[in-house]
C-alpha cells in the first residue's frame, strides 16, 4: 500500500511525526511525504524534522511566503505532478492550512481518494481562512477521521452522512504525539520564577494593527504582575517591529521553540495565553488552563467545560480572565479525544479498507 502525505505547516509536522512514527513498524505501507515549503525557517520546520524523528521529504516544494492564492496555486500544480509520478493508493492531509487545501485539490481532480486527519472541525467563522480549508478538504474527501464526537457532529449536520464518504471517532492525533516524544523523558522547569507562555500568530489578530496592539496591552498589563514567555512567529515580529509596538520588560521574546522545549514551557506554567488552535489542546494534555485570544474556537468542548476561556481581543477582558483564572477547572481527568492511539487506529482501518 502507498500513501502519499502532503504537510508544511508546523503543527502538521507535530501531527505527521506519530503517524509516521507508527508506520514505520508496518512494512506493508509505503509513505512519500511530499513538503509544501509553507513553513520554511530552520525553526518553523527542519527543527521538527530533526527532534520528531521525521522522515525526510521525498519532494520538497517552495511554497513560503505568499500570498493566499500564490501560494495553493503554486502548490496545487507542483502537487498534481506529484501524484501523477507516485500515484498513490490515497492521500493524507492533516487539519486547515492552504497546503491541506491544495493537497485536497489536486487528489480529488486526479480521483484519488483523501483521508483527512483532523476532520469535522469548525469554528463557524469564514473570516479564517482554516474555517474555508477545512470545510473544502472534508467535503472531498473520502476518509474523515475526526477528533472527537463533536467534530462528528458537526459532520452530520452538513449531511455528510449522505455523501459518499465515511466517518470515524478516532481521537486527537497531537496526544499520540505528546505521549510518544515526552512520556519518557524527565521535563525540567525552564524557568526559576514563575511565568506565563505566550503565542500569538494568527492572521486575523496581526494583520489587523489596532487588534494587535489591544492584545498586546493586555498582556502587557499581565506582565506587571507575572513574567510571560513569548515565543514569537516570524511574522508577529515584523508587525510587532514595523509598527514600534512597545511589550513590557517582563515579556522576554525568544525564538520560535522546538516541539518538546515548547511542551516543557506548557508544563510547568502558570497558564497558557494562546490564539493557537493546536496549544488549546495541548495545553488540556499538560493540565494547563489556557486563555484563548479569539472569539471563537473549533475545540468549543474544553471551553463548555471550563478548562479554557474565550477572551477575544479586548484587553481589559483578557485581563480579566486573567485575574479570574483561578475559576477555571483543574481537574484535567477527561479522555476528551482519546488515550493517545489514533495513529493505530487510523492506520487499522485504512488497512483494512486499502489491502483487502
Ligand atoms: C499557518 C496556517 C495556520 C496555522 C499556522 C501554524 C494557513 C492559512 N495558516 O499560518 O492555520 O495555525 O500555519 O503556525 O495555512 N513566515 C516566515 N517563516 C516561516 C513561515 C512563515 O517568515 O517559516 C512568515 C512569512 O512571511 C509568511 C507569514 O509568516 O508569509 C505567514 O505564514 P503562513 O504560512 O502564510 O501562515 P501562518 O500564519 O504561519
Amino acid at each position: 500500500m502507498k500513501i502519499l502525505t502532503v504537510i508544511g505547516a508546523r503543527p502538521q509536522f507535530i501531527k505527521a511525526a506519530s503517524f509516521s512514527h507508527a508506520l514505520k513498524s508496518n512494512d506493508m505501507v509505503e509513505e512519500v511525504i511530499v513538503h509544501t515549503g509553507q513553513h520554511y525557517d530552520q525553526n518553523m520546520s527542519k527543527i521538527f524534522f530533526d527532534q520528531l524523528n521525521i522522515p525526510h521529504p521525498t519532494y520538497r516544494l517552495d511554497s513560503g511566503g505568499k500570498s493566499h492564492a500564490a501560494m495553493t496555486a503554486y502548490q496545487l500544480c507542483e502537487i498534481e505532478k506529484i501524484l501523477l509520478l507516485e500515484l498513490p493508493h490515497f492521500v493524507i492531509l492533516y487539519g486547515d492550512t492552504n497546503s491541506t487545501l491544495s493537497g485536497a485539490l489536486s487528489a480529488s481532480k486526479l480521483n484519488i481518494p483523501i483521508v483527512h486527519i483532523e476532520a469535522g472541525l469548525r469554528s463557524f467563522n469564514n473570516n479564517m481562512p482554516e474555517e474555508i480549508n477545512r470545510i473544502v478538504t472534508d467535503r472531498l474527501s473520502k476518509i474523515l477521521f475526526c477528533p472527537s464526537q463533536k467534530a462528528k457532529n458537526n459532520l452530520i449536520k452538513e449531511g455528510f452522512e449522505n455523501f459518499d464518504s465515511e466517518i470515524y471517532v478516532v481521537g486527537d492525533i497531537m496526544l499520540d504525539t505528546i505521549k510518544l516524544f515526552t512520556d519518557n523523558i524527565k521535563l525540567v522547569p525552564p524557568e526559576k520564577t514563575p511565568y506565563i507562555i505566550c503565542t500569538i500568530h494568527r492572521q486575523e489578530n496581526t494583520n489587523k494593527i489596532e487588534r494587535l496592539k489591544e492584545i498586546i496591552e493586555g498582556i502587557n498589563k499581565i506582565a506587571d504582575s507575572i513574567k510571560i514567555i513569548f515565543p514569537i512567529h516570524p511574522r508577529t515580529l515584523k508587525i510587532i517591529d514595523d509598527f514600534k509596538i512597545v511589550l513590557n520588560n517582563n515579556i522576554i521574546v525568544k525564538d520560535p521553540m522546538s516541539y518538546i522545549e515548547f511542551i516543557n514551557h506548557i508544563k510547568h506554567s502558570e497558564i497558557v495565553i494562546t490564539d493557537s488552535g493546536g496549544i488549546q489542546k495541548e495545553s488540556f494534555f499538560m493540565k494547563k488552563n489556557c486563555l484563548v485570544l479569539r472569539e471563537e474556537t473549533e475545540w468549543e468542548e474544553l471551553v463548555d467545560l471550563n478548562y479554557n476561556r474565550l477572551c477575544g481581543f479586548n484587553k481589559d477582558k483578557i485581563l480579566k480572565a486573567f485575574k479570574e483564572r483561578k475559576n477555571l477547572r483543574s481537574n484535567f481527568n477527561s479522555l476528551l479525544y482519546g488515550e493517545g492511539n489514533t495513529s493505530n487506529q487510523i492506520i487499522e482501518i485504512l488497512y483494512n479498507k486499502f489491502c483487502d
